[in-house]
């Protein structure tokens, strides 16, 4: 949540700022700001409340000159979305600008103590503290900023990635962090600095992952200094080499990047499969599995921690590892988990699943299983961000950045990778034969083919959507392997259209939410041919015979459905562990068009952010 960048070079610094800040914006939309430095000694800072087209408008009046510069998109966290809260804060000083990504749980008591000291406070955010923090420290002990940012950092409890400038320094920008992510791009005569890699695509393909507690000086004209928070210690510069295009980032021609997403997963999947099945289908070939056999083989339970559609995805692999690895499998909320004491031990292993690999709570839950003693297996899409970098091993999903905040490609990438994983823990444990392996895996291997059949249903789904404009709330039920399908749905659907929509296992409707039925709440049941079809058709008629409309996703062929169910949505038949890939997409479409008619904003839907990178 929340997104910096930062730019020191010779080029103007505004319009890459604000390029930056378009890119980051998924990760947070409440306002935006931006605070240059100018080589006459000004510091031009400007904000906006909401999105920024906002700040653009803002800034156009003002001085936007400037070779060094910082910027920020907030999703808030302290204090209401307005124009003072909104990010740069400057120093009373007047000396001092910093952006923010993150949380300083220790702000109150440290905003008592400057206050004390005659500090005072514009806005209500945690971070205007930390920078009135660094400029007592400056000012008392008359060191360089450099210096008084290392000595707040050491004072400060949180979570944090910063960028800072200072007026009278028009030469230096100052990065450090500590939970929250933060990239350096390193160009010829320039560096940029994000929270993640889209700002700096396009600039330069040289990266530094700073690592937590770090700070890295940058000044211009001379090489990046990193060096560790703590000790103050020099660390070994890494430059990496970033594989990500500029094409990636862009709309290719889709009116929303949520759509273009839905429609990329037959080319997505290709990615996350690619390299990961023998020629003949018979065997997975994960090198996060094959490098640590010993720990899969004498696991003795496995553990599944994640959050949102993250979570959705950790229930499909516990019945995947359950059918192929016969082992005790749980799922667990990453913010429950970290927070629940759970036994664990050298015998168990966390599998921690993360679109972004920045997830606050997932990091925590991650932390947690090390200290007790777990082996931690990431799986991720972010490349070399936190996520895969706190864990023992594990393996990416490869499905490209996703920018549209609610996760479609990356879902159908996670459950694909836990496929892959549950069999490959089978083959190790021996408990998959390879006739079923080959069958699975063989399906799974044609899954792009079957994504484009599926994707033909778009247009149904449209006019499908057109019918329901009359529902506040919806119920989506499944069974077995898509009940988490009818949880993801429903999730789909609430967060980018805000019609209430509630994910039920289909036979424990009769416990309570059955109750709900009448003829203004339509269902959506996920009933594919299964093992399970028989009974789902008894829940169905439960809800025809109360009123509700049924929308019902079945299996191509199936008769059955047609006379019971008012609209029945045809997918390509595959294995039954595979159904939940195939029945996300309609429920994906589905969500996407009653949004659309809605007039709703689907890449960036009210209140949310990509990367929740708070507690
Ligand atoms: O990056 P992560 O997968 O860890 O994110 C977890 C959730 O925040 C995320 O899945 C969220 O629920 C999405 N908005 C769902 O569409």
């Amino acid at each position: 949540m929340c997104g910096i960048v930062g730019y020191i070079g010779s080029r103007g610094a505004y319009d890459i700022l604000i390029q930056g800040l378009k890119r980051l914006e998924y990760r947070g939309y409440d306002s935006a700001g931006v605070a240059l430095v100018d080589t006459d000694g000004c510091l031009n800072v400007h904000k906006a409340r909401g999105k920024v087209a906002n700040l653009e408008q803002t800034a156009a009046a003002g001085n936007t000159n400037g070779t060094l510069g910082i910027a920020h998109t907030r999703w808030a966290t302290h204090g209401e979305p307005n124009d003072i809260n909104a990010h740069p804060h400057v120093s009373q000083s007047g000396d001092i600008a910093i952006v923010h990504n993150g949380t300083i749980e220790n702000y109150a008591v440290l905003k008592k103590a400057l206050a004390e000291h005659g500090y005072t406070f514009k806005s209500e955010t945690d971070t205007e503290v930390l920078v009135q923090l660094i400029d007592y420290i400056h000012s008392e002990n008359k060191c360089s900023v450099y210096d008084a940012v290392r000595e707040a950092l050491l004072q400060v409890e949180g979570a944090y990635a910063i960028a800072v400038v200072e007026k009278s320094n028009p030469d230096q920008l100052i990065v450090a962090r500590k939970s929250s992510p933060l990239v350096i791009g390193v160009g010829d005569d320039e560096t940029f600095i994000a929270s993640d890699a889209t700002p700096i695509v396009g600039y330069t393909d040289r990266v530094i992952y700073l690592k937590d507690d770090e700070i890295a000086l940058i000044r211009r004209g001379e090489p990046i200094q990193l060096s560790s928070i703590h000790s103050n210690t020099p660390s070994k510069v890494d430059i990496q080499k970033l594989k990500l295009s500029l094409a990636q980032l862009e709309k290719g021609g889709y009116d929303t990047f949520m759509l273009k997403e839905i429609f990329e997963q037959p080319d997505t999947l290709r990615d996350c499969l690619r390299g990961r099945i023998t020629d003949d289908g018979s065997q997975v070939v994960l090198s996060g599995v094959i490098d640590h056999q010993d720990i899969f083989a004498k696991a003795e339970r496995i553990t599944l921690v994640a959050c949102g559609t993250s979570w959705h995805a950790a229930l499909i692999g516990k019945r995947l590892i359950q059918d192929f690895c016969s082992l005790p499998v749980s799922v667990e909320y990453a913010s429950e988990f970290r927070y629940s004491n759970p036994y664990l031990n050298d015998k168990d292993v966390v599998i921690a699943i993360s679109q972004s690999g920045e997830t606050a709570d997932t990091l925590a839950a991650i932390q947690m299983a090390h200290d007790k003693g777990a082996f931690v297996y990431g799986i991720c899409n972010v490349v070399g961000a936190s996520i895969p970098r706190n864990t023992d091993s594990g393996t990416y999903i490869h499905v490209g950045p996703e920018i549209g905040v609610a996760s479609t490609k990356a879902f159908t990438g996670q459950v694909t990778v836990l496929t892959l994983l549950a069999m490959a823990i089978g083959q190790i444990r021996g408990t998959v034969s390879r006739a079923r392996v080959k069958e699975v895996a063989t399906a799974l291997r044609s899954m792009p083919e079957i994504l484009e059949k599926t994707l033909k249903l778009a247009p149904e789904m449209q006019k499908l959507s057109r019918v329901f404009t009359y529902a506040h709330n919806f119920l989506y039920l499944g069974r077995g392997y898509n009940y988490p399908t009818a949880l993801e749905g429903a999730l789909k659907l609430k967060e980018i259209s805000y019609i209430h929509a509630e994910g039920y296992p289909a036979a424990e409707m009769k416990h309570g939410p059955i109750a709900l039925i009448d003829h203004e709440m339509p269902s959506v049941i996920i009933a594919p041919s299964d093992s399970l079809y028989d009974k789902i058709i008894s829940n169905v008629q439960q809800v025809k015979s109360r009123g509700g409309a049924v929308v019902a996703i079945v299996s191509q062929g199936n008769k059955s459905m047609d006379t019971i169910a008012d609209f029945s949505v045809k997918i390509p038949r595959v294995p039954e562990c595979l159904t939940p890939i195939v029945a996300s997409v309609p429920l994906q479409l589905l969500a996407y068009y009653i949004a659309v008619g809605k007039g709703k904003n689907v890449d960036q839907p009210r209140n949310l952010a990509k990367s929740v990178t708070v507690e």
